[in-house]
């Protein structure tokens, strides 16, 4: 059976799993109230939703790869999986059940 929705749960905070229509963006679904990401232009170039991501996601782009290059700390927290991916939240497209992570611990 195809599945056309998929999870996205916030490990180590407060947040409850989301559930995401295939192929929404994250930013559709994730506000301030639900999850721990914050969003700045929403457009990929503010670099503010950066977040660290487990779970199989479509590849960057080369736009998003740019900004990620400027912004990603050379120090990631220990509190992040050393397999999450850093991705901008605003440009993340669902196709699987994704964690996501962010430099802030929220509980
Ligand atoms: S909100 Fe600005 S890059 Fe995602």
């Amino acid at each position: 059976m195809k599945n056309d929705k998929f999870i996205v749960s916030f490990p180590e905070t407060k947040y409850e799993d989301i559930l995401v229509e295939k192929h929404q963006n994250l930013a559709e679904c994730c506000s301030i109230d639900n999850s721990p990401i914050m969003f700045g232009c929403r457009t990929g170039i503010c670099g503010t939703c950066l977040v660290f991501v487990t779970g199989d996601i479509l590849p960057v782009s080369e736009m998003e790869r740019e900004v990620l290059e400027t912004i990603v700390p050379d120090r990631i927290p220990s509190h992040i999986p050393d397999i999450a991916q850093p991705r901008l939240a605003c440009q993340l497209e669902l196709t699987n059940n994704i964690a996501i992570y962010t430099d802030i611990l929220t509980n």
